[in-house]
């Protein structure tokens, strides 16, 4: 379980101080495809990276099954985001001097996979997002659609238990979208990761067993 407590987060930018996140609290279940939504600069971003310990709040707390990840040290920080969090981000989400199969294999060495059990997990992870035989492919070959599905594939590699994926859909027609929506639900049923998407894509938050909307940095609705 994930829970934001009353969470403030603001930056200082040309426009003087504009309040990214402003009091948001939220309990998101493990195993659940939670989806937060809302306008171009509404804070969804901003949540995710607090949730991911990319960024920090300035004011209250977030916790993970129970543990504080708000005051954790650097090092501390990197390992959870190494344990425990995939992370599937809207664009650049390759390394474009690796193929495909070393991008995907990426956490795994991280996580000190042995040779074998992480190359018969990229094989696995290559079938589940249907690019087998893509393996030796660098990043630039592929299409949208197929960039997205290894990023998701390389997010998911060492099976963390948290998945952010930011408009991980964005890039993608309709079709191909879909596509990817039945992947991560089906991964949120087989494996029980908590899986928190921001979007603005309406399949996807069909999609969502909850939703938390998001205006100018307020909780402005949960459904
Ligand atoms: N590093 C930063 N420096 C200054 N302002 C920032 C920074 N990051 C975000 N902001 C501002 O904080 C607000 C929330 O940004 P955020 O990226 O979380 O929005 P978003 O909902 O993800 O938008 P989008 O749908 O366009 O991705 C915006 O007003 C944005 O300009
Ligand atoms: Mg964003």
């Amino acid at each position: 379980m994930i829970e934001a407590f009353d969470v403030c987060k603001s930056f200082r930018s040309g426009r003087g101080q504009v309040a990214a996140l402003d009091h948001v609290s939220i309990t998101i279940m493990k195993g659940r495809l939670f989806v937060v939504a809302g306008r171009s600069g509404s804070g969804k971003t901003t949540l995710l990276n607090c949730i991911g310990t990319l960024e920090k709040p300035e004011t209250g707390r977030i916790s993970c099954a129970g543990i504080d990840i708000t005051h954790l040290s650097r090092r501390a920080a990197a390992k959870f985001r190494r344990k425990q969090t995939g992370f599937v981000f809207q664009s650049a989400n390759l390394v474009s001097y690796l193929t495909v199969r070393e991008n995907i294999a990426l956490p795994l060495e991280l996580n000190a996979w042995s040779n074998d059990a992480r190359n018969r997990r990229v094989d696995a992870l290559l079938d589940t997002v249907c690019l087998r035989g893509m393996g030796a492919a660098m990043p630039q070959e592929l299409s949208g659609g197929e960039t997205q599905r290894v990023a998701f594939a390389r997010a998911i590699a060492h099976q963390p238990a948290i998945l952010l994926a930011d408009e991980p859909t964005a890039s993608l027609d309709s079709a191909t979208g879909r596509q990817l929506i039945q992947l991560m639900q089906a991964l949120v049923r087989e494996s029980a990761c908590t899986l928190i998407a921001a979007t603005h894509d309406p399949d996807l938050i069909a999609a969502a067993s909850e939703t938390l909307y998001l205006k100018d940095g307020r909780k402005v609705g949960q459904l």
